[in-house]
């Protein structure tokens, strides 16, 4: 941080005297307390479980507002990106910082699209891993492998070769994700195309040929891009805050991903997309009225899926877009899909009452998500790839981020500890 950031101290007082404490104020007027004295000076830690009040580092990449429903990535609104680009454009912008010029646009998509196959071999590890596992396992499995196949590409002290990285992963984990579904359904796999853009060959290599056709197909490739678009990055959420603490010990950055993965597949992360899928078959199957099954989250016999987030304590911005999405879709869908209904119903019954009003329990990102995957025909164990995917240049930018950060340093928390004091070893006098 330069000093120019630095505008004021806070004192802390203490039973050994006063410390003075450097603030830093951001780009959007957040102030920050540096605490990197304390310990030296005073011997105490911070203790901040789910480190709900500490940055761990400064970026540039996104910034949230979180009491006014604002998500900008560098900069610019999520609404204008939603509407004025595409994936691959938005994926530039996190990992490089700019908007891509024409010419370097049409440069990163080919790359893709030539990149985008996997070794013979992986595909035939692939069709051998459990049909019936689920697919974040096997992606996050699947992207740690790629270190092995690709070396040349690991070592984060060498720019080119986190740029052959970047291209390699964002090209290759639709492959892999679509060839993960394809073996769980037993079907032969379909290989990329070079000729369709990025979101295109996804579905294709997931669905095949023909699944939905002309203006359908169209919205529905619309519908992925946007989603992706939505998911791309989050600042310093759980899997991100993840890639780069595994990243912080210099591990390369297809290991550095692979546990974004695994941290992306909880269900009070990005598995609650697939949670209130459950939920809504759960309201639907058993019969019960959206206003009892409200009645029982009061009761904590259940949970409302899709409901709060630790950062907006108003409507997710992401989720006003997803909604419009999901009744555009739905409207233009031969099947409707009844759970978006009771989505609607369950989400406006909430609105209403004021145990969950006061307690700023919104909609969030996940809560109209699962309904579009499902209408397009997405099985409810693919929600949390497609945020996989979409999630991935935020990581990979992070990943690069920190690489050039000159605070950087490998992560490692302190402890209050509570444990036991130092005891007697049995037999020992
Ligand atoms: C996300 O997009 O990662 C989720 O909303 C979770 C979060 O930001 O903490």
């Amino acid at each position: 941080m330069s000093d120019d950031e630095k505008e004021r101290t806070v004192e802390l007082h203490h039973e050994g005297g006063t410390l003075e404490l450097p603030v830093f104020t951001g780009t959007e007027g957040e102030r920050t307390i540096e605490l990197k004295p304390l310990l030296g000076s005073t011997g105490m830690t911070t203790l901040d479980p789910g480190f709900g009040n500490t940055a761990s580092c400064s970026s540039k990449i996104t910034y949230i507002d979180g009491d006014a429903g604002i998500l900008r990535y560098r900069g610019y609104p999520i609404q204008d990106l939603a509407v004025g680009s595409t994936f691959v454009e938005v994926a530039y912008l996190l990992i490089y910082g700019e908007l891509p010029e024409p010419g370097k646009l049409k440069e990163f998509s080919d790359k893709l699209r030539e990149n985008a196959d996997i070794p013979n071999d992986m595909g035939t590890l692939i069709d051998a891993l459990p049909r019936n596992g689920h697919p974040m396992a096997l992606m996050s499995s699947m992207t740690n492998t790629l270190a092995g196949y690709y070396e040349d590409s690991t070592d984060p002290g060498d720019e080119e070769q986190i740029e052959l990285a970047t291209i390699r992963l964002m090209a290759k984990l639709p492959t892999i994700a679509a060839r993960i579904y394809r073996n769980s359904i037993g079907e032969a796999p379909i290989a990329p195309d070079p000729s369709l853009d990025y979101v295109e060959n996804f579905v294709r290599m997931t669905f095949g040929d023909g699944r939905v056709d002309g203006e359908l197909g169209e919205l529905f490739h619309k519908a992925v891009d946007l989603l992706l678009i939505l998911h791309a990055d989050h600042e310093l959420n759980c899997s991100t805050a993840t890639v780069r603490v595994v990243g912080s010990s210099k591990a390369d950055i297809f290991a550095s991903i692979a546990s974004g993965i695994s941290a992306l597949s909880g269900p009070s992360h990005g598995g609650a997309n697939q949670a209130v899928l459950e939920m809504l078959e759960d309201i639907r199957n058993s019969g019960v009225s959206v206003e009892d099954y409200l009645e029982r989250v009061k009761n904590r016999e259940v949970r409302l899926m899709g409901f709060g987030h630790r950062v907006y304590k108003n409507f997710d911005p992401r989720s006003k877009e997803i909604k419009e999405l999901a009744g555009q879709i739905l409207d233009r869908h031969d099947n409707p899909e009844e759970l978006f209904e009771l989505a609607l119903k369950l989400e406006a019954a909430a609105l209403k009452d004021p145990y969950f009003t006061d307690r700023k329990l919104y909609p969030n990102v996940d809560f109209f998500t699962g309904v579009i995957y499902r209408a397009m025909g997405f099985p409810t164990n693919m929600f949390t790839v497609l945020f996989t995917l979409g999630r991935l240049p935020g990581w990979i930018a992070h990943y690069r981020e920190q690489l050039h950060d000159p605070a950087f340093r490998i992560a490692r928390p302190r402890q209050h500890y509570v444990g036991s004091a130092e005891r007697r070893y049995p037999g020992q006098g």
